[in-house]
């Protein structure tokens, strides 16, 4: 069991709310956010690291050789100011970097700064100076920091439809017979559905089995993007729906095609 990653109430309620306003934007301003807001982001990355080897790196100035997209297709971006760097050792799981660099999206978010995961087109050597990696980590993604352009750009709506949100699984199919689940559980299905994914393909899928809540990916697992970094994101938005509910609990990491299982503690 890996004990509970630790998350203050006030981190849950905060990071909580951050979920349905976070959206990935990839066109910004070159202005460098508020010192302040770095600062904070800086010191949370420090101190947030919940599972061993998995942590995120700031690039307080980013440097633009960092994004390697091309500008106008999938994982082009434009103007970083800064960015975060996600990390982990060769044999870290995936599922604990994505859960640790998404408390750190959803930080920001609640700073106002927009964020984008960037999984494929980045790079590694760029991006690991830039974060101050040791040799023996591994770029597992990145994310620009900062304020984007104001107006979705023509780039985003092009990609995304106009740039709405894009479409999501119900709950119903990630997480089948989730209506007849304790409440908090339930909770936890709702808040993964507006979760980040590479090419938002929402891998996850929940389970509840013997009083705790399960998460695994669907289908086989890809080795460029692992869907369980999806995962982790979703073990994170799972635990805060949980956490504002009053219930905290443990993961323990599974091995494919599971990925983590919450337990709640007794109370
Ligand atoms: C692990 C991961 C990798 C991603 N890689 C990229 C990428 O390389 N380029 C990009 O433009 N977006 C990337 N995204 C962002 C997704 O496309 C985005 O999360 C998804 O389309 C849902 O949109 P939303 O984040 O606005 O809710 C990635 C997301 C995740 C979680």
């Amino acid at each position: 069991m890996t004990p509970g990653s630790g998350l203050t109430l006030a981190q849950a309620v905060r990071w909580h709310a951050a979920i349905d306003r976070r959206r990935s934007r990839r066109s910004y301003d070159e202005a460098r956010p508020d010192s302040a807001d770095l600062d904070a982001l800086g010191a949370l990355a420090e101190r947030f690291r919940p599972f061993a080897g998995a942590r995120v790196g700031l690039a307080r100035e980013a440097s633009s050789d960092m994004f390697v997209g091309i500008v106008g297709a999938y994982g082009g971006i434009s103007g970083a100011p800064s960015a975060f760097v996600f990390l982990g050792r060769a044999d870290t799981p995936p599922q604990t970097v994505g859960y640790t660099g998404e408390a750190l999206m959803l930080e920001a978010t609640a700073r106002g700064l927009d964020t984008c995961w960037v999984g494929g087109m980045f790079s590694s050597v760029h991006a690991a100076r830039a974060a101050g990696a040791s040799p023996g980590e591994r770029v597992f993604g990145v994310s620009p920091v900062g304020h984007a352009h104001e107006a979705v750009t023509l780039k985003e709506r092009v990609l995304f439809k106009g740039g709405r949100p894009q479409t999501r699984m119900s709950v119903e199919e990630i997480a089948p017979g989730s209506r007849s689940w304790p409440e908090w559980a339930r909770a936890a299905a709702e808040a993964v559905v507006p979760a980040p994914s590479a090419m938002n393909r929402q891998p996850w899928r929940l389970r509840f089995e013997d009083a705790a809540l399960v998460i695994s990916f669907d289908g086989a697992d890809t080795p460029r993007i692992s869907k369980r970094l999806d995962c982790g994101i979703a073990m994170l938005h799972a635990e805060l729906a949980a956490a504002v509910r009053g219930v905290t609990g443990d993961w323990e990491l599974l091995g494919p095609p599971d990925v983590a299982r919450f337990t709640p503690r007794l109370r």
